[in-house]
């Protein structure tokens, strides 16, 4: 029946088209917008399902086809760079049939020649490509799309277990290159996160997405304080000093390199699945996200053999772990509002044990979600722990409804707390409470944030103390505990003398906490605590930045167009204006203290300065900052206007000869830091 052929050829063809499209915007949404919509194993499923139709149907070959190219990360904002040798990906699998298999293809293909396998942990992070002359790294970039990616040296200059300088006499050679894997380890993940939280920033799902997020800022002050690490894997070039991976990456480790301490080298299949299940359970003991073991043939010249396909080298392969997930009921949906009024809907589950502890909610993240997922009352659904910390429900299982599964959720129009209507502004997909003068969690999430310890850090009051405050009318805002006497709360539920006197001696302690974790405490939208760090160094005075112009603002550092209308939107509200009134006559700090503004003068106002090299004492971008401080500027290339150049190690030649040409003062690290010391006893 020719017909029905035609049919299934023309539903398959369709489908590969249709999987092209989905895999490509999958792609997109993981590396360039970090914000995955689907799971690792869900999009390697549908990746698989596209290879197998591609084999069935050659006339559809397309070398633009995602099986055919790796996803590409590439980004504005940063210069490409092309790989000398391009970054490719891996094959993957969860199977351990498939291991086997590949333990088998590699054996034939070498003509049953003996040969080692390389076990090693994989890394869930970003990979970069760090390259290195005479002993220096000159240049870091992403993977890109493979041939070309972002040059983000400066950022990744910033990460201290990246060797700048490598260590003399350990033997490297003159020029390699060493690729690897940047990484978020969880415990800076949990903090970040918690700020954001704090802020109501949307959180990153996995430390690989907050770690690409990160390499991705324009701002090297921002990722140093992240606390990224690295973990480097492969080394290419044309001196290499061994004939193996696992020993090249040994010497790495020597010359300075954070190189995994757990690569095994493994000659049989059962090594290498004992391997695989030990690391299965051990890796969740790690600092680090893992999602996988990679497994590599040794040898340097059975890899050269063995050779690439187009995306993926034939000398290895990688082993996914499954993320765990568990079928529960969803028993129904609540929803919380922030202190920003935004209200997220939580789904409450049937108490399921995942990774070791049992979830009972889900984060449904906001309106979209909850209708792309389709979601009924009393729904099976899929809950998920992979690299994440909060669990997510990736799928329902539509097949399990029946008579007694319940109607369609339908997003709430009202606020749950105060009943005002919720507004959605575009291009947000969070919807909110626009009542932020008198709706509960709003007020008590405002004073909860006003003392949390990265602002005002008022110990000894926590949310129910908030709460009975609130409920007793004496805390309407937060300017209100500067008023508060020890015996209005004395006896109130429990608070005796000593813990009153407390509070309002901490409370008034506070009154000396610096300018800049004031205007963060006062908690405008958007104003993170680096973001208030930069206003307030560049405003100085809570006065000015009241006046401070929408053109004034985005000059800023870090403050693009959302964070200057919000702050403008802050400074009219007269409720705002209110509160910021009381915020000066209490007292609080509302000026850049005398400290911090003295560490700049306007000794190098007038000067351009050329910065070349790589410095021991300060980075170059805390040159950069530094020269601006005292009024100077910096300029990128030698011109008659350069008024000297500061000149760290390994200048290059090319810099050197035309600032020579030109009569140019070359001026060392030191005797720069010795000038702006002396306050300019040298012109
Ligand atoms: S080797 C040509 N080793 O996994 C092969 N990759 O899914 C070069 N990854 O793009 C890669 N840990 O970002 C290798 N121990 C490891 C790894 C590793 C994590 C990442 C890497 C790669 C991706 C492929």
């Amino acid at each position: 029946m020719p017909d029905l052929f035609d049919d299934i050829e023309a539903t398959d063809k369709a489908r590969i088209i249709e999987l092209r499209r989905l895999l490509r915007e999958y792609n997109q949404l993981y590396y360039v917008q970090n914000s995955p919509v689907v799971s690792d194993f869900e999009f390697d499923r549908l990746m698989r399902e596209l290879s197998d139709l591609e084999k069935l149907y050659p006339d559809m070959a397309d070398s633009n086809s995602p099986t055919q190219r790796v996803g590409s990360d590439l980004s504005k904002g940063f210069r490409q760079v092309k790989h000398k040798y391009p970054m490719l990906s891996l094959d993957n699998t969860y199977s351990s049939a498939e291991v086997s298999d590949f333990f088998s293809r590699v054996s034939s293909l070498l003509g049953g020649q003996p040969f080692e396998i390389c076990c090693e942990l994989k890394y869930d992070g970003l990979s970069i490509s760090l390259v290195y002359q005479e002993g220096r790294l000159v240049q870091a970039v992403t993977r890109g799309d493979g041939v070309k990616g972002d040059d983000v040296t400066d950022n990744v200059r910033r990460i201290s277990s990246i060797p700048q300088i490598l260590k003399t006499g350990s033997g490297w050679p003159r020029v390699f290159e060493i690729r690897g894997e940047i990484l978020m380890p969880w415990k800076s993940f949990d903090l970040l996160n918690r700020e954001r939280e704090s802020q109501e920033e949307p959180l990153f799902a996995n430390p690989r997405n907050a770690a690409s997020g990160t390499l991705k800022l324009q701002n090297p002050e921002i990722v140093a304080q992240r606390g990224l690490d690295s973990y480097l894997y492969y080394l290419l070039g044309e001196e290499l000093p061994e004939a193996g991976h696992y020993e090249n990456m040994l010497a790495a480790r020597n010359w300075g390199f954070k190189v995994s301490e757990h690569m095994r080298k493994c000659s049989t299949i059962n090594e290498v699945m004992d391997f695989i299940n030990y690391w299965d359970t051990e890796r969740k003991n790690l600092p680090v996200a893992t999602d996988g073991i990679v497994l590599k043939v040794n040898s340097l010249s059975q890899q050269h053999i063995l050779g690439y396909k187009s995306k993926s080298p034939r000398w290895a392969i990688a082993y996914k772990f499954q993320a765990e997930k568990a079928l529960t009921k969803l028993e129904s949906v609540s929803y919380q509002v922030g202190r920003t009024g935004a209200v997220t809907p939580v789904a409450n589950l049937a108490p399921v044990i995942l990774s070791g502890t049992t979830v009972r909610r889900a984060t449904l993240h906001n309106q979209d979600f909850v209708e792309n997922l389709d979601l009924h009352n009393g729904d099976m659904v899929w809950v998920e722990k992979g690299g994440e910390i909060i669990p997510k429900i990736t799928a329902v299982d539509t097949a399990s409804r029946n008579a007694s599964t319940g109607s369609r959720i339908k997003f709430i129009s009202k606020c749950p707390e105060c009943g005002a209507e919720l507004v959605r502004y575009a291009g947000e997909s969070a919807n909110y409470c626009p009542n932020s003068s008198s709706c509960p969690p709003q007020i008590k999430g405002r004073v909860e944030h006003f003392i949390s310890r990265k602002a005002m850090a008022i110990d000894g009051i926590g949310p129910e103390t908030v709460d009975l405050f609130f409920r007793k009318g004496i805390v309407k805002d937060f300017t209100d505990l500067y008023s508060l006497k020890a015996s209005d709360i004395t006896n109130f539920e429990g608070i005796g003398d000593k813990s009153a006197d407390n509070m309002v001696s901490t409370i008034a302690n506070s009154k000396s906490v610096p300018f800049e974790r004031v205007l963060f405490a006062l908690g405008i939208r958007f104003v993170g605590e680096v973001v208030a760090k930069n206003l307030a160094k560049a405003f100085k005075s809570l006065d000015a930045l009241e006046n401070a112009s929408f053109e004034q603002l985005i000059a800023v550092d870090e403050i693009g167009e959302k964070i200057a209308r919000s702050v403008i939107e802050y400074f009219a509200d007269p409720i705002n204006k209110d509160i910021v009134a009381k915020v000066k006559s209490i007292g609080l700090q509302t000026r850049l203290s005398d400290d911090s503004i003295g560490g700049e003068s306007d000794l190098l106002s007038g000067k351009t300065i050329v910065i070349s090299g790589v410095f021991s004492i300060h980075s170059r971008e805390e040159y950069k900052e530094i020269i601006e401080q005292n009024g100077g500027k910096n300029s990128s290339s030698i011109s008659s206007k350069t008024s000297f150049v500061l000149v760290g190690e390994n200048m290059g030649p090319a810099k050197r000869e035309k600032a020579e040409r030109m009569g140019i003062r070359l001026m060392s690290e030191d005797d720069f830091l010795e000038l702006l010391n002396n306050k300019g006893t040298e012109q």
